[in-house]
């Protein structure tokens, strides 16, 4: 059995067989792993029937963990999950489905929009690994949009325009989109904020892309009104189609996408009649997009 990555979308994303992520990984196989992550941005893994372990041990090959602290309403103490995975579920604590208004519901419909993970975090994640452990019957879909062909396909006066642009970026800001809005002064403590470049450059492929994500609210200097313009603008144009890549989850995949190089958002679902068990590890980012961070 040997590594593979093949294509599955016209601009990006790779389907990889031959590898078992449940047994210790080669020098080679992460080797190759990276190098399917720069090219591809997104990799997907079937049948990888993996435990909360398994898959915190698989993830420490690529990197240090993020911890999911901090980027949910829930205060460590609380969490389903061990503190290495953040909980996409729509599952409490006893594992039975969120209440129609249950407000980690309410919240984790921030989801839905387009984002990239921990874009709120001064040091954003790089990698995250989503494994399906339990599917709906129908919907619930997972959406890629390659920020890379996103940036390539702007005319040269948007480049320019946008070249050492720095945004700010909130999970307050995500949340109020969606009318989340009884937010208490704790809660946005926890939440955090950052600043960081909306165009970024790949360390180690040099390609550039837009960093944007649902946290980023405003651009530093610019008035809130003509930021969100520009970022709405930004946005639909690197969500259309041609850059997308839904991925339709059978049970057991794993899926890792970079966020550096990548927006997703799931899909909706009947998520008070079904539940929808999807675990992530998160590979944190090797530093801050500007020097100073806020
Ligand atoms: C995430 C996320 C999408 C999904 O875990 O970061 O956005 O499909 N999940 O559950
Ligand atoms: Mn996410």
């Amino acid at each position: 059995m040997s590594i593979a990555i093949h294509q599955i979308h016209p601009v990006f994303a790779g389907e990889v067989t031959g590898i078992d992520l449940r047994q210790p990984p080669s020098k080679d196989e992460i080797a190759a792993i990276h190098d399917g992550m720069d090219r591809y941005a997104v990799l997907v893994f079937h049948d990888q029937r993996l435990t909360d372990d398994e898959q915190i041990a698989f993830s420490r090959h690529l990197g240090e963990l993020e911890l999911a602290v901090g980027g949910t309403l829930q205060k460590p103490e609380e969490k389903r999950l061990k503190l290495e995975l953040a909980d996409a579920s729509n599952l409490d604590r006893d594992n039975n489905l969120f209440g129609r208004t249950d407000r980690n519901r309410m919240y984790a419909l921030g989801n839905r929009l387009w984002h990239s993970d921990s874009s709120f975090r001064p040091i954003p994640a790089k990698y995250s690994l989503l494994s399906a452990r339990v599917l709906p019957s129908a919907g619930g879909n997972t959406e890629f949009a390659d920020m890379r062909a996103a940036y390539d396909s702007l005319d040269a006066a948007m480049k320019a325009e946008i070249e050492g642009l720095v945004c700010e970026h909130s999970l307050g800001h995500s949340r109020t989109q969606i009318g989340f809005a009884d937010i208490s002064e704790d809660e946005r403590r926890m939440f955090g904020s950052a600043r960081q470049l909306l165009v970024r450059t790949h360390p180690r492929t040099g390609r550039k892309s837009l960093f944007l994500s649902a946290h980023g609210g405003a651009i530093v200097g610019w008035e809130i009104p003509e930021a969100r313009d520009l970022l709405r603008h930004l946005t639909e144009h690197a969500t259309q189609r041609q850059f997308v890549y839904a991925h339709v989850w059978r049970a057991n995949d794993l899926v890792i996408w970079d966020n550096r190089q990548t927006m997703h958002r799931v899909c909706r679902f009947d998520d008070t009649k079904e539940p929808r068990d999807m675990r992530r590890t998160t590979i944190a980012g090797d530093g801050p997009t500007i020097a100073t961070p806020a």
